[in-house]
Protein backbone atom coordinates (compact mmCIF):
# COMPACT_ATOMS: atom_id res chain seq x y z
CA UNK A 1 0.00 0.00 0.00
CA UNK A 2 1.06 3.20 -0.82
CA UNK A 3 0.15 7.17 -1.29
CA UNK A 4 -1.28 7.02 -4.21
CA UNK A 5 -0.55 10.40 -6.23
CA UNK A 6 -2.58 13.20 -6.77
CA UNK A 7 -4.63 13.10 -3.91
CA UNK A 8 -5.77 16.67 -2.32
CA UNK A 9 -5.60 15.78 1.82
CA UNK A 10 -7.66 18.22 3.81
CA UNK A 11 -6.12 16.67 6.85
CA UNK A 12 -2.23 15.83 6.40
CA UNK A 13 0.78 14.81 8.79
CA UNK A 14 4.05 14.87 7.78
CA UNK A 15 7.29 13.06 9.53
CA UNK A 16 5.46 13.54 13.00
CA UNK A 17 7.86 12.35 15.75
CA UNK A 18 5.99 12.82 19.37
CA UNK A 19 7.31 11.69 22.81
CA UNK A 20 5.12 10.61 25.70
CA UNK A 21 6.58 10.46 28.63
CA UNK A 22 9.57 7.94 28.36
CA UNK A 23 7.80 6.23 25.05
CA UNK A 24 8.47 7.75 21.67
CA UNK A 25 4.90 7.10 20.21
CA UNK A 26 4.83 8.12 16.94
CA UNK A 27 8.49 8.09 14.43
CA UNK A 28 7.72 9.94 11.52
CA UNK A 29 4.36 9.82 10.78
CA UNK A 30 3.41 10.91 7.45
CA UNK A 31 -0.03 10.16 5.99
CA UNK A 32 -3.22 12.07 4.79
CA UNK A 33 -6.90 12.43 4.72
CA UNK A 34 -8.63 13.33 1.06
CA UNK A 35 -11.10 15.59 0.82
CA UNK A 36 -14.57 14.19 0.76
CA UNK A 37 -13.46 11.09 1.82
CA UNK A 38 -14.09 8.38 4.61
CA UNK A 39 -10.59 7.39 5.99
CA UNK A 40 -10.34 4.63 8.68
CA UNK A 41 -7.46 5.10 10.98
CA UNK A 42 -6.87 1.41 12.16
CA UNK A 43 -4.43 0.04 14.53
CA UNK A 44 -3.99 -1.65 18.03
CA UNK A 45 -4.13 -0.51 21.03
CA UNK A 46 -1.85 2.24 22.54
CA UNK A 47 -0.81 2.57 18.69
CA UNK A 48 -1.28 6.34 18.81
CA UNK A 49 -4.63 6.63 16.96
CA UNK A 50 -6.43 9.31 19.61
CA UNK A 51 -3.12 10.87 19.71
CA UNK A 52 -3.26 11.71 16.13
CA UNK A 53 -7.23 12.58 16.47
CA UNK A 54 -5.46 15.49 18.91
CA UNK A 55 -2.69 16.63 17.11
CA UNK A 56 -5.29 17.42 14.49
CA UNK A 57 -7.31 19.62 16.48
CA UNK A 58 -3.88 21.29 17.45
CA UNK A 59 -4.79 20.03 21.88
CA UNK A 60 -1.30 18.27 21.34
CA UNK A 61 1.48 20.12 19.36
CA UNK A 62 4.06 17.71 17.81
CA UNK A 63 7.89 17.53 18.73
CA UNK A 64 8.77 17.53 15.54
CA UNK A 65 7.12 17.68 11.51
CA UNK A 66 4.04 19.59 10.34
CA UNK A 67 0.60 18.70 10.56
CA UNK A 68 -1.28 20.67 8.06
CA UNK A 69 -5.07 21.40 8.09
CA UNK A 70 -7.19 23.25 5.16
CA UNK A 71 -3.84 23.80 4.02
CA UNK A 72 -2.76 25.38 6.88
CA UNK A 73 0.14 23.96 8.78
CA UNK A 74 -1.10 24.53 12.70
CA UNK A 75 2.01 22.90 14.32
CA UNK A 76 3.39 25.95 15.51
CA UNK A 77 0.96 28.20 14.71
CA UNK A 78 -0.33 30.64 17.59
CA UNK A 79 -2.89 29.67 19.86
CA UNK A 80 -5.64 32.35 18.15
CA UNK A 81 -5.09 31.22 14.72
CA UNK A 82 -5.47 27.68 16.10
CA UNK A 83 -8.42 28.56 17.52
CA UNK A 84 -10.13 29.90 13.94
CA UNK A 85 -8.96 26.69 11.60
CA UNK A 86 -10.44 24.52 14.78
CA UNK A 87 -13.84 26.39 13.65
CA UNK A 88 -13.63 24.32 10.92
CA UNK A 89 -13.16 20.66 12.51
CA UNK A 90 -15.69 18.37 14.11
CA UNK A 91 -14.49 16.67 16.80
CA UNK A 92 -15.91 13.46 18.74
CA UNK A 93 -13.31 12.24 21.06
CA UNK A 94 -12.97 9.12 22.67
CA UNK A 95 -15.50 8.46 25.13
CA UNK A 96 -16.40 11.68 23.95
CA UNK A 97 -18.91 12.34 27.08
CA UNK A 98 -21.93 15.12 27.28
CA UNK A 99 -21.96 17.43 29.68
CA UNK A 100 -24.09 15.68 32.24
CA UNK A 101 -25.78 18.90 34.24
CA UNK A 102 -27.38 20.11 30.71
CA UNK A 103 -30.29 18.67 28.44
CA UNK A 104 -29.44 16.98 25.37
CA UNK A 105 -31.03 19.89 23.62
CA UNK A 106 -28.18 22.38 25.17
CA UNK A 107 -25.80 20.16 24.90
CA UNK A 108 -25.80 20.12 21.16
CA UNK A 109 -26.59 24.15 21.34
CA UNK A 110 -23.84 24.81 22.67
CA UNK A 111 -21.22 25.09 20.33
CA UNK A 112 -23.37 27.27 18.33
CA UNK A 113 -23.89 29.18 21.79
CA UNK A 114 -20.13 29.46 22.16
CA UNK A 115 -18.91 30.10 18.94
CA UNK A 116 -21.69 31.54 16.67
CA UNK A 117 -22.97 34.82 16.55
CA UNK A 118 -26.75 32.80 16.10
CA UNK A 119 -29.84 34.72 17.64
CA UNK A 120 -31.57 32.08 20.14
CA UNK A 121 -34.28 31.03 17.69
CA UNK A 122 -32.01 30.26 14.45
CA UNK A 123 -30.27 28.10 16.94
CA UNK A 124 -33.23 26.07 18.50
CA UNK A 125 -33.93 25.37 14.47
CA UNK A 126 -30.33 24.39 13.85
CA UNK A 127 -30.15 22.07 17.06
CA UNK A 128 -34.43 20.65 16.10
CA UNK A 129 -32.60 20.07 12.58
CA UNK A 130 -29.47 18.09 14.01
CA UNK A 131 -31.92 16.35 16.48
CA UNK A 132 -34.16 15.06 13.94
CA UNK A 133 -30.62 13.92 11.20
CA UNK A 134 -29.53 11.71 14.21
CA UNK A 135 -33.08 10.38 15.30
CA UNK A 136 -33.44 11.81 18.43
CA UNK A 137 -35.93 14.52 18.55
CA UNK A 138 -38.04 13.04 20.60
CA UNK A 139 -35.26 13.23 23.22
CA UNK A 140 -33.76 16.78 23.61
CA UNK A 141 -35.63 17.95 26.99
CA UNK A 142 -34.00 14.79 28.48
CA UNK A 143 -30.16 14.50 30.08
CA UNK A 144 -27.32 12.51 29.09
CA UNK A 145 -28.01 10.02 31.85
CA UNK A 146 -31.44 9.26 30.46
CA UNK A 147 -30.09 7.63 26.97
CA UNK A 148 -28.61 4.74 26.04
CA UNK A 149 -24.74 4.54 25.43
CA UNK A 150 -26.18 4.64 21.42
CA UNK A 151 -28.41 7.28 21.87
CA UNK A 152 -25.58 9.01 23.77
CA UNK A 153 -22.92 8.51 20.63
CA UNK A 154 -25.74 9.73 18.29
CA UNK A 155 -26.18 12.75 20.12
CA UNK A 156 -22.24 13.52 20.61
CA UNK A 157 -22.41 13.20 16.72
CA UNK A 158 -25.34 15.86 16.47
CA UNK A 159 -23.31 18.30 18.75
CA UNK A 160 -19.50 17.67 16.48
CA UNK A 161 -21.55 18.52 13.12
CA UNK A 162 -23.73 21.13 14.16
CA UNK A 163 -21.68 23.51 13.53
CA UNK A 164 -21.37 22.71 9.75
CA UNK A 165 -18.04 22.11 9.66
CA UNK A 166 -15.96 20.69 6.72
CA UNK A 167 -13.67 18.20 8.46
CA UNK A 168 -14.99 15.70 10.99
CA UNK A 169 -12.77 13.30 13.80
CA UNK A 170 -14.67 10.83 15.15
CA UNK A 171 -12.61 8.60 17.37
CA UNK A 172 -14.08 5.05 18.05
CA UNK A 173 -17.59 5.83 17.83
CA UNK A 174 -18.59 2.12 17.66
CA UNK A 175 -16.83 1.02 20.76
CA UNK A 176 -19.64 -0.40 23.44
CA UNK A 177 -22.26 -0.62 20.93
CA UNK A 178 -24.52 -3.62 19.73
CA UNK A 179 -24.49 -4.68 16.23
CA UNK A 180 -27.53 -2.60 15.47
CA UNK A 181 -26.30 0.59 16.67
CA UNK A 182 -23.01 0.19 15.01
CA UNK A 183 -24.61 0.40 12.25
CA UNK A 184 -26.58 3.13 12.99
CA UNK A 185 -23.88 5.30 13.65
CA UNK A 186 -22.38 3.72 10.45
CA UNK A 187 -25.00 5.01 8.50
CA UNK A 188 -25.07 8.51 10.03
CA UNK A 189 -21.19 9.14 9.05
CA UNK A 190 -21.77 7.62 5.65
CA UNK A 191 -24.66 9.43 5.36
CA UNK A 192 -22.78 12.91 6.68
CA UNK A 193 -19.76 12.35 3.90
CA UNK A 194 -22.10 11.51 1.18
CA UNK A 195 -24.82 13.94 1.28
CA UNK A 196 -22.84 17.04 3.10
CA UNK A 197 -18.92 15.86 1.62
CA UNK A 198 -17.58 16.31 4.99
CA UNK A 199 -14.13 14.89 4.89
CA UNK A 200 -14.39 12.58 7.72
CA UNK A 201 -11.76 10.40 9.66
CA UNK A 202 -12.84 7.48 12.01
CA UNK A 203 -10.34 5.62 14.09
CA UNK A 204 -11.87 2.24 14.97
CA UNK A 205 -11.06 -1.10 16.07
CA UNK A 206 -14.38 -2.52 14.24
CA UNK A 207 -13.05 -3.88 11.17
CA UNK A 208 -16.00 -4.70 9.61
CA UNK A 209 -17.73 -1.41 9.80
CA UNK A 210 -13.82 0.09 8.55
CA UNK A 211 -14.24 -1.82 5.57
CA UNK A 212 -17.48 -1.33 4.78
CA UNK A 213 -17.44 2.81 5.08
CA UNK A 214 -13.61 3.72 3.98
CA UNK A 215 -12.63 5.22 0.94
CA UNK A 216 -9.39 4.96 2.37
CA UNK A 217 -7.70 2.97 5.29
CA UNK A 218 -4.46 4.71 7.30
CA UNK A 219 -2.82 1.37 9.63
CA UNK A 220 -1.02 3.00 12.51
CA UNK A 221 2.21 0.59 13.34
CA UNK A 222 5.30 1.16 15.08
CA UNK A 223 4.69 4.98 15.45
CA UNK A 224 4.25 4.90 11.30
CA UNK A 225 1.46 4.59 9.08
CA UNK A 226 0.57 2.70 5.66
CA UNK A 227 -2.24 3.86 3.73
CA UNK A 228 -4.80 2.75 1.03
CA UNK A 229 -7.87 1.43 -0.25
CA UNK A 230 -9.50 -1.06 2.09
CA UNK A 231 -9.29 -3.59 -0.96
CA UNK A 232 -4.89 -2.90 -0.78
CA UNK A 233 -5.50 -3.58 3.20
CA UNK A 234 -7.10 -7.20 2.80
CA UNK A 235 -4.47 -7.98 -0.33
CA UNK A 236 -1.54 -6.72 1.58
CA UNK A 237 1.57 -9.16 2.66
CA UNK A 238 2.74 -6.62 5.21
CA UNK A 239 3.12 -9.05 8.53
CA UNK A 240 2.03 -6.43 10.77
CA UNK A 241 -1.26 -5.66 8.67
CA UNK A 242 -1.26 -9.50 8.51
CA UNK A 243 -1.33 -10.03 11.78
CA UNK A 244 -3.82 -7.16 13.05
CA UNK A 245 -6.72 -8.62 10.53
CA UNK A 246 -6.19 -11.95 11.68
CA UNK A 247 -6.41 -10.60 15.00
CA UNK A 248 -9.20 -8.54 14.58
CA UNK A 249 -10.85 -10.79 12.54
CA UNK A 250 -11.52 -13.22 15.18
CA UNK A 251 -12.70 -10.66 17.69
CA UNK A 252 -15.00 -9.71 14.54
CA UNK A 253 -16.48 -13.55 14.49
CA UNK A 254 -16.84 -13.81 18.39
CA UNK A 255 -18.59 -10.41 18.48
CA UNK A 256 -20.88 -11.17 15.74
CA UNK A 257 -21.22 -15.07 15.64
CA UNK A 258 -24.67 -15.30 14.65
CA UNK A 259 -23.96 -12.68 11.60
CA UNK A 260 -22.98 -13.76 8.38
CA UNK A 261 -22.31 -10.09 6.93
CA UNK A 262 -19.26 -8.97 9.69
CA UNK A 263 -16.32 -9.84 7.68
CA UNK A 264 -15.33 -8.81 5.40
CA UNK A 265 -17.01 -6.58 3.00
CA UNK A 266 -14.45 -4.47 0.99
CA UNK A 267 -16.05 -1.47 -1.11
CA UNK A 268 -19.66 -1.06 -0.39
CA UNK A 269 -19.48 2.33 1.60
CA UNK A 270 -22.91 3.84 0.34
N1 LIG B 1 -0.78 12.24 28.34
C1 LIG B 1 -0.02 11.16 28.13
N2 LIG B 1 1.08 10.90 28.89
C2 LIG B 1 1.84 9.82 28.66
N3 LIG B 1 1.59 8.93 27.72
C3 LIG B 1 0.52 9.11 26.95
C4 LIG B 1 -0.36 10.23 27.10
N4 LIG B 1 -1.34 10.14 26.17
C5 LIG B 1 -1.08 9.01 25.48
N5 LIG B 1 0.02 8.40 25.94
C6 LIG B 1 0.60 7.15 25.40
O1 LIG B 1 0.66 7.29 24.01
C7 LIG B 1 0.38 6.04 23.37
C8 LIG B 1 -0.72 6.23 22.35
O2 LIG B 1 -1.94 6.51 23.01
P1 LIG B 1 -3.29 6.70 22.22
O3 LIG B 1 -4.33 7.02 23.23
O4 LIG B 1 -3.09 7.65 21.12
O5 LIG B 1 -3.53 5.24 21.63
P2 LIG B 1 -4.78 4.68 20.80
O6 LIG B 1 -4.25 4.11 19.54
O7 LIG B 1 -5.82 5.72 20.71
O8 LIG B 1 -5.28 3.48 21.73
P3 LIG B 1 -6.78 2.91 21.95
O9 LIG B 1 -7.06 2.04 20.75
O10 LIG B 1 -6.65 2.07 23.19
O11 LIG B 1 -7.72 4.05 22.10
C9 LIG B 1 0.04 5.08 24.48
O12 LIG B 1 1.16 4.29 24.74
C10 LIG B 1 -0.28 5.95 25.65
O13 LIG B 1 0.06 5.31 26.84
MG1 LIG C 1 -7.72 5.90 21.37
Amino acid sequence: MSTEPGQEFRVALDGVYLKRGDRQVLRGLTCGFPRGQISVVLGGSGCGKSTLMRLVGGLTRPDSGVVRVAGEDISRMSNRRLFSVRERIGMLFQGGALLDSMTVFDNVALPLREHSKLAEPDIRAEVSRRLVAVGLEQVGELYPRELSGGMNRRAALARAIVTDPEIVMVDEPFSGLDPINVRRIEALLVELNRRLGITLVVTSHHLASSLRMADRIVFMVDGRAISGTPEALLQSDDERVVAFLEAEKDQSTEDYAARTDAFPVAGGAA
